[in-house]
């Protein structure tokens, strides 16, 4: 890839709040919380550039949590330039522990942690508790305590077992915050977020922008002009949304790409096809399921199957593109948790890589690549297709992983496994749709276990595969919730998948939480 198109961002020449990461995970909370009150957030490494900073039109900063001890070796740091660009600055959990080691106040590692709910006491003179009760319940998770103030610095909140739970420099606009006003179990959280923005920042509550998509539309026109471009439609929310767009800006200039990579789900292909056909662009489904299970035949790493899948289908871009002639442009969906998750977020370890843009080779013969999509969060995107009248069916679409069922067949993946798969999933989708349940679920499917387990079948013995539900609720997909689906709902998925699916013996239902599980279990 020679060049990655910029120009998109322009659009958003917002006054921005800035989130530093510091490898919380809930940095990714802090800014879409603040975007949700109205206000543009991004998010930016701790060890950002500096002179980058600087030019952004920026009301705050936050320092967010993470999992680091200023007083260790390999503490994270700030530039402490950041303090003199006479912005208000809130520091949360690690943030604020390293606003008071920064300005000389002590940090203390104590003996037991600080985690759960705490009853908090707040300064109601603080602008930042501006509007509170007195005494309220704040979400903390930290060892370290800051023990001693820095100079200039007042307490404005404190529990039963922490002295400083909050400190302020009221002239230099600098608060500091050791319980996390992101998380919903803070009580009055998002109204200590709004405090930050209105009264102490100033912002302008002037986000979510109306008619990005005509402006987005408009940044297309002005990008492509009348070159090629081929877009890599996977069917999800974010393509989808990216296909309109790119349609009614390029028309017949694009060509949009279905792989069936033989890892979709029953009937998908059919729909997606479906739909498409009748758009103004240029639409090619190509079956690659042959070459995709060679692709990943034997392997059974989680992170080796996503690597190797997002090389083919690069692979299957770079043949398509050929066969079209000239393409200028590669397009793709991709959305800002996907960039964060993928290399921005250098102080957190990785957990999975997405398939955007973490399953890229290194080498793509493209020369340039479009991602108009990549400032937005995903509810965003759902509120650009709204914008763009697309049909509820996609705009509410369920996310469904770019590798899609092959990390789904747990370990090693053959036709035969997917197969089961295919039908147990539809089997147990079909039967929450039918009962409206799917409104309780962010996502709900099935997996097929790596093992095997024996059973009786008539009167002999069988030796066949475990089919695992899953059913979450979530808000952001980064903590979720398993739904308390009805034992009588259970009973009947399960009856029918036994009944109706070969090679399966066994039902079960996964009830962990994420974290510390995931929602996918590869
Ligand atoms: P986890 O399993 O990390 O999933 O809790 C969080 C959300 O991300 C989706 N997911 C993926 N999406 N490529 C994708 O495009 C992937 O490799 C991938 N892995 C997980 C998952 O379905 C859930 O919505």
């Amino acid at each position: 890839m020679k060049k990655e198109v910029e120009g998109f961002k322009e659009i958003i020449n917002k006054e921005t709040v800035l989130v530093l990461d510091f490898g919380g995970q809930y940095s990714q909370i802090i800014a879409r919380k603040i975007r949700e009150l109205g206000v543009y957030c991004e998010i930016e490494p701790f060890d950002f550039d500096f002179e980058k900073i600087k030019q952004k039109k920026l009301a705050g900063i936050v320092f967010s949590g993470g999992p680091g001890s200023v007083n260790g070796d390999e503490a994270l740091v700030v530039d402490l330039r950041v303090f003199e660009l006479n912005v208000p600055i809130l520091g949360i959990c690690y943030g604020a522990q390293l606003i008071a080691s920064s300005f000389g106040g002590k940090v203390h590692h104590g003996e037991r942690g600080e985690y759960g709910q705490t009853q908090t006491e707040f300064d109601l003179n603080c602008e930042l508790f501006k509007g509170l009760e007195k005494s309220s319940v704040t979400w903390m998770s930290h060892f370290d305590s800051i023990i001693e103030l820095p100079k200039g610095f007042e307490v404005v909140a404190k529990s039963k077992n922490t002295e400083i739970v909050a400190m302020q420099n009221r002239h230099d606009k600098i608060f500091a915050v050791q319980f996390h006003p992101e998380v919903n179990h803070t009580v009055f959280g998002t109204k200590i977020i709004s405090n930050f923005l209105f009264e102490i920042c100033g912002c302008e509550k002037n986000w979510f922008i109306e008619n990005v998509s005509s402006k987005l539309i408009e940044q297309i026109k002005l990008t492509v002009k009348d070159q090629k471009v081929l877009l890599a439609l996977s069917g999800g929310v974010d393509s989808c949304v990216l296909a309109a767009l790119l349609s009614k800006a390029i028309g017949k200039n694009l060509t949009a790409v279905f792989v069936d990579n033989g890892f979709m789900r029953k009937g998908e292909v059919d729909e997606i096809k479906k739909v498409f056909s009748s758009w103004d662009m240029s639409f090619v489904a190509v079956d690659a399921r042959a070459q995709f299970l060679e692709k990943i035949a034997g392997v059974t790493d989680p992170e080796q199957k996503r690597k190797l899948i997002g090389e083919q289908f690069i692979r299957v871009f770079e043949e398509q593109a050929k066969k079209i002639g000239k393409v200028a442009f590669f397009a793709q969906g991709t959305i800002y948790p996907d960039l964060i998750e993928s290399g921005l977020k250098k102080s957190a370890s990785l957990i999975k890589s997405p398939h955007n843009v973490g399953g890229l080779p290194s080498h793509v013969d493209f020369d340039h690549l479009l991602e108009p999509l990549k400032m937005f969060f995903k509810d965003e995107v759902r509120k650009i297709g709204q914008e763009l009248n697309l049909p509820e069916q996609i705009v509410k679409r369920q996310p469904f992983p770019g590798p899609g069922l092959s990390i789904r067949v747990l370990g090693q993946v053959t036709e035969e496994k997917l197969e089961i798969l295919r039908e147990a999933d539809a089997i147990f989708r079909a039967e929450i749709e039918k009962r409206g349940l799917n409104k309780h679920a962010s996502q709900y499917f099935a997996a097929l276990s790596a093992s095997k387990t024996v059973g009786v079948k008539g009167d002999e013995r069988s030796y066949e595969h475990i089919i695992i539900l899953r059913a979450v609720e979530t808000f952001d997909f980064m903590t979720a919730n398993f739904v308390n689906l009805p034992y009588e709902v259970l009973k009947a998925v399960a009856f029918r998948i036994v009944n109706e699916v070969d090679g399966v013996n066994r039902v079960v239902y996964d009830i962990t939480t994420k974290p510390p599980a995931t929602i996918e279990f590869e």
